[in-house]
């Protein structure tokens, strides 16, 4: 049994990994903006607490101490750049063993050193946002040692809706592929149990399920 803060405990993604990290037996520490937003989400094993992923002080209350932290966080209001950057700043100091952070399909490559959204038909009112991904990718990779991060990221998007299937697939960009935030939730706790990737961005895919 792992102690674990997830932050973005409310988000799509959040839940998911609140629910799995429960059923697996863990600890889990769920991060919220406002508690007072998420009644129902403390139970057993889980506990509710306020923080911001991206003020270095909330995070390390919230998360020092713990075996492992996931950032899976997104601000529509905020500066992406300023976001991105602040939160994996925040992050990369908390005295945790193991820190995954969500991240976006659109930073892995579509040919040797270029990534997606530097590819000359990439719409340019994304860039912004996955840029400020990248920002903060960039904040990882430059942390010292021993910061155990990984980046994680669908290889083309989530599956809104879907449902657990069970199995995922790491992967290289795959716009066509989807995977479910229950399957993806799999894929972050798998990394948090028995880390298999170290200071890079992986990406997976949902099992057969493939759109046209
Ligand atoms: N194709 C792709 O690669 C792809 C597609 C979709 C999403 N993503 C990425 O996946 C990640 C998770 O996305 P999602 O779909 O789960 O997003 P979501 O459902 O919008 O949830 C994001 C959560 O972030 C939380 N949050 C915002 N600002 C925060 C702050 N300052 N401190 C703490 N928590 C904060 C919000 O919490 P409260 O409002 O509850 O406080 C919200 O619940 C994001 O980084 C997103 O960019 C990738």
């Amino acid at each position: 049994m792992s102690k674990i803060a997830i932050f973005g405990a409310g988000g799509r993604a959040g839940r998911h990994a609140v629910r799995e990290a429960q059923a697996r037996g863990h600890e889990v520490t769920a991060v919220v903006r406002d508690p007072s937003r998420y009644t129902g989400m403390a139970g057993e094993r889980v506990t509710v607490t306020a923080g911001d992923v991206t003020d270095r002080g909330s995070v390390a209350a919230a998360a020092d101490g713990h075996d492992a932290a996931i950032g899976a966080v997104y601000d529509a209001t905020a500066d992406p750049e300023g976001f991105y950057v602040a939160a994996a700043d925040a992050l990369s100091r908390a005295d945790v063993g193991r820190l995954l952070v969500v991240t976006l399909s659109t930073l892995l490559e579509v040919a040797p050193g270029v990534r997606m959204l530097d590819s000359p038909e990439f719409p340019a009112e994304y860039r912004p946002f996955c840029l400020g991904h990248a920002a903060g990718v960039d904040v990882l990779r430059a942390a010292p040692l021993p910061v155990d991060w990984l980046a994680i990221s669908p290889a083309g998007d989530f599956r809104h809706g879907g449902e657990r299937t069970g199995s995922y697939r790491v992967s290289g960009l795959d716009m066509d592929s989807r995977i479910s935030y229950a399957d993806f939730a799999i894929a972050l706790l798998d990394e948090v149990e028995t880390p298999k990737h170290h200071r890079t961005h992986v990406a997976v895919a949902g099992g057969d399920l493939v759109v046209s």
